[in-house]
């Protein structure tokens, strides 16, 4: 089945965050883009049918020339440490990471939270 796309610019971010529309080529009206400190974040509320991993997908643009590492956490638990978020050439090249998380049947929170000082890449949309 087709997977619910669930919008950056829709969910909750850390202060500081800006919902951006500069670099062409996001899905919606635009695209999250955090401060560049550790600990910033995107947190998505995200539905699921059942209980059972899942495999998602999240959009990004990382037009530095260095990695942007972030923690996955499912309500609250993190799931994937220090993923990588690869430089993807430039600010409007998007790009997705997929990763299978564990969701209980219902409401999950699902929180993307930068590693490094470098704050978030551009984050565009979560697809479950
Ligand atoms: C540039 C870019 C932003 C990006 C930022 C960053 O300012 O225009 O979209 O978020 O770099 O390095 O995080
Ligand atoms: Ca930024």
């Amino acid at each position: 089945t087709a997977p619910t796309r669930y919008e950056a610019e829709n969910a909750t971010y850390s202060a500081g965050s800006t919902v951006d529309s500069d670099h062409a080529g996001y899905s919606g009206t635009g695209f999250v883009n955090t401060d560049n400190t550790t600990g910033a974040y995107v947190e998505w509320a995200v539905n699921a049918a059942a209980a059972g991993t899942k495999t998602v997908a999240l959009a990004y643009a990382n037009g530095t020339t260095s990695d942007r590492p972030m923690d996955i956490t499912v309500n609250g638990q993190v799931v994937a440490s220090g993923v990588s978020f690869l430089p993807s050439a430039d600010w409007t090249t998007w790009r997705t990471v997929s990763l299978a998380v564990p969701l209980t049947a219902g409401t999950n929170t699902l929180r993307a939270t930068a590693t490094t000082a470098a704050g978030c890449p551009n984050l565009d949309y979560l697809d479950v």
